[in-house]
């Protein structure tokens, strides 16, 4: 019988001090998280010097949660993981430096992750069955990508974000209708009760490759709310909610699909926080359908920044003999190419 590795993450790459214990890669034991929305709520985003202290603050907490939860103990835990970037620099540090300690103290390996493949991984929390190849559609607050993903560990870039990352562009869409942060999941829920039927001015700049650029339209849709305001004029947010969203998801779902059949893909997998758009997945799964492409979309519960992820994602590294063995010189980076 295979030997059962259990991996205990730490995810702090931005509002979101999470760790998880897993089990091979696919099965989650625990998965504790303490989320900073309500703080950084009053501030309209993430102010990163508050986020770095509420992880200070949290992270021992979360961390034996995690182990309480799975009724297990530090002994009981073959290696260590962490998201190393990209993210806020300040939070990284936070999760970094725990995660060094541990390691040290316990003397077991430890796993740097890149959070873009920890986002991939959920979706190998959802699907017991699912291995690469396959067209990865990236979509999250720092990125809007399409992937082919190689292996576990290996992926090239087909096309990316230019400007606003899609999570951005919600955000900010979001906030500018007074709605509150983070504004993605708000947006989804007004748009069910808006048409789409409004057309802002901006040219699509990108519509012949596979690269995305949200700027042009959330910049529209800033436009047309201080025009109405301006003139005093009722504005209707769930209609602007619905039509901004409709031409994103149509943006990301024709590419998306375009790419699965250039490239002859027969799977496309949906990884980052606006995975949760209901429309999105909508879109998804209706063109998904007509064009014989098996579509994979994250639970609920692992789209946005969560352990676990980082733990089936470290699974796979260690697979692939990515362990640090210099460990104690491993420091957090913002940013991490896409590749
Ligand atoms: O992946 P994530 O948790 O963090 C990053 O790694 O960036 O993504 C967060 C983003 C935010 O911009 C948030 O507004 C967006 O995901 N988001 C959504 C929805 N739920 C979260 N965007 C659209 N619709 C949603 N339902
Ligand atoms: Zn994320």
């Amino acid at each position: 019988m295979e030997k059962n590795y259990l991996i205990l993450s730490i995810e702090s790459s931005c509002d979101e001090t999470s760790v998880a214990i897993v089990k091979n890669g696919r099965e989650v034991l625990s998965c504790s998280t303490n989320t900073q929305i309500a703080i950084h709520r009053q501030f309209g985003g993430v102010v990163p010097e508050v986020a770095s202290r509420n992880h200070i603050k949290n992270i021992d907490v979360v961390c034996q949660d995690a182990l309480s939860q799975a009724n297990v103990s530090l002994d009981d835990i073959d290696a260590i993981a962490v998201t190393y970037g990209a993210g806020l620099l300040g939070a990284l540090l936070v999760g970094v430096n725990f995660a060094k300690g541990l390691a040290y103290a316990t003397g077991k390996p430890l796993i740097p992750v890149s959070h873009i493949k920890g986002h991939i991984a959920s979706n190998y929390i959802t699907y017991k069955d699912l291995k690469p190849p396959f067209l990865c559609l990236l979509v999250s607050g720092g990125h809007s990508a399409l992937l082919n993903v190689k292996t576990y560990t290996q992926f090239d870039l087909i096309g990316s974000t230019t400007d606003d990352a899609v999570g951005e562009a919600f955000d900010k869409v979001a906030r500018i209708c007074g709605l509150p942060y983070p504004g993605g999941v708000h947006v989804d829920e007004l748009a069910k009760q808006g048409e789409p039927n409004i057309e802002f001015a901006h040219k699509n700049i990108l519509a012949n490759t596979y690269n995305f650029s949200f700027s042009g339209i959330k910049t529209a849709v800033v436009n047309y709310v201080h025009n109405l305001q301006q003139k005093s004029e009722n504005i209707n947010v769930p209609n602007i909610c619905a039509s901004f969203q409709s031409f994103v998801t149509n943006e990301l779902s024709s590419k998306t699909i375009k790419a699965a059949k250039e490239f002859g893909f027969d799977k496309v997998v949906v990884a980052g926080g606006v995975s949760a758009n209901s429309y999105l997945k909508k879109e998804l799964t209706e063109k998904c359908a007509q064009n014989g492409i098996k579509l994979y979309m994250p639970d609920l519960k692992y789209c946005t920044d969560n352990g676990a992820m980082i733990a089936s994602a470290a699974y796979y590294e260690m697979l692939a003999g990515n362990i640090t063995t210099n460990f104690l010189n491993l420091t957090a980076k913002a940013n991490v190419p896409l590749k």
